[in-house]
């Protein structure tokens, strides 16, 4: 028997209809179409408007699609994981409220926190649960309502982030796809930079802490752009190195979009052509956990099977990472 591996066989995406446009960003700060584009990439962003409506409705809204997609019946599942850092409560898991919306109820589900790298950490876990064998399909989700820890009157913060949800289905196969290797890193140092300062157990949520706007995002841009680069760019070029990869293997390069000269700048370290590297920033922004499964989705039709896909990934923690893996099939 051959060892058995966890490839995705089945991916869908769920984005809200409303966009936030940069002309709409500057009118509620002083900034300007011309400075997101130069120096984000940014033309618009999906926010989830509606009263009560959380994290868990457009992971629904993706689970359910992927189910109907790929012919699977609710039952079939046997664990979901949602990535995520915008739950729509401390607890229960945003994955269990998914599970109870979708009609999933033969699975045990958690959620996972690992801010723009949750996607790739969530990935990692859920295929070495299938690799156990116990496993025959499991949904890996990365959604996130950013909005909803946005502060719209901070330039620095409020033009970068956006709202989504993508799901993919994971399934055994022996043979050579599915995800061949990873290397996942945190350090926990790097949370001075980034992070939301109140409303978890060391700083409980008070009417001071809601003054002081301690429940929003907060970063030192320049600090985590520095880090992104080299962190993204150097763990995408490792993964390459240790599984003997040149760049004429890989066919795509997947990268969180946080910001397009993060992207260009590891594209550049793996030696790819530009039109090798997935790019969807300017459409929905930084939707975390959410970035990479919405590109996969959306250049679905164009990946072949056997075809060769490094995902990279930086995000807050700081947490980072890179997946070497083999798409597994042809969309009919
Ligand atoms: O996914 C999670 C991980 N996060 C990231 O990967 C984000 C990494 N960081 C970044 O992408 C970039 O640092 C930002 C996009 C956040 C900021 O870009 P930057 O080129 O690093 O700008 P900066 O912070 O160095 O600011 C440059 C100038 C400043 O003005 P002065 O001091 O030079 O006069 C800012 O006040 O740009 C100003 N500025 C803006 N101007 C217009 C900052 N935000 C804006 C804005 N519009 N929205």
């Amino acid at each position: 028997m051959g060892k058995i591996r966890a490839a995705i066989t089945g991916i869908n995406a769920w984005v809200p209809e409303y966009r936030l446009d940069n002309h709409e960003i500057s009118k509620l700060v002083d900034t300007s179409d011309e400075w997101i584009m130069q120096r984000v990439g940014i033309k618009e962003r999906r926010i989830l408007k509606g009263e009560g409506l959380g994290t868990s409705d457009m992971g629904e809204k993706a689970v359910k699609g992927l189910l109907e997609k790929t012919g699977t019946s609710p039952d079939e599942i046997s664990l979901l994981i949602c990535a995520t850092v915008t739950p729509d409560m401390f607890f229960p898991a945003t994955a269990n409220i998914i599970c109870d919306k979708v009609g999933i109820k033969n699975a045990f589900s958690f959620d996972l926190g690992a801010a723009c790298s949750g996607f790739l950490f969530a990935l990692q876990t859920a295929s070495a649960y299938i690799e156990t064998g116990k496993h025959k399909k499991v949904i890996v989700v990365g959604a996130d309502k950013m909005s909803s820890i946005v502060d719209y009157s901070d330039r620095t913060t409020c033009p970068l982030f956006g709202d989504a949800a993508g799901a993919v289905l994971l399934e055994p196969t022996e043979e050579e796809f599915g995800i061949m290797d990873s290397i996942l890193k945190t350090d926990g140092s790097g949370r001075k930079f980034l992070h939301i300062k109140a409303g978890g157990s060391a700083r409980p949520a008070s009417h001071e802490t809601v003054d002081a706007k301690e429940h929003f995002i907060y970063q030192e841009g320049q600090s985590v752009f520095k880090f992104a680069v080299s962190n993204m760019a150097d763990v995408a070029a490792e993964i390459m190195e240790k599984n003997n990869l040149k760049s004429e293997d890989i066919a795509w390069l997947v990268p969180h979009q946080a910001n397009l000269r993060i992207i260009d700048a590891t594209g550049r370290r793996m030696g790819l052509a530009p039109e090798k590297v997935m790019i969807n920033i300017e459409n929905y922004g930084n939707t975390t956990a959410a970035t990479i499964p919405l590109c996969l989705w959306e250049y679905e039709k164009r990946l072949r099977k056997g075809d060769i896909l490094i995902l990279a990934a930086f995000g807050g923690g700081f947490t980072w990472g890179s997946i070497y893996l083999k798409w597994a099939y042809d969309l009919k």
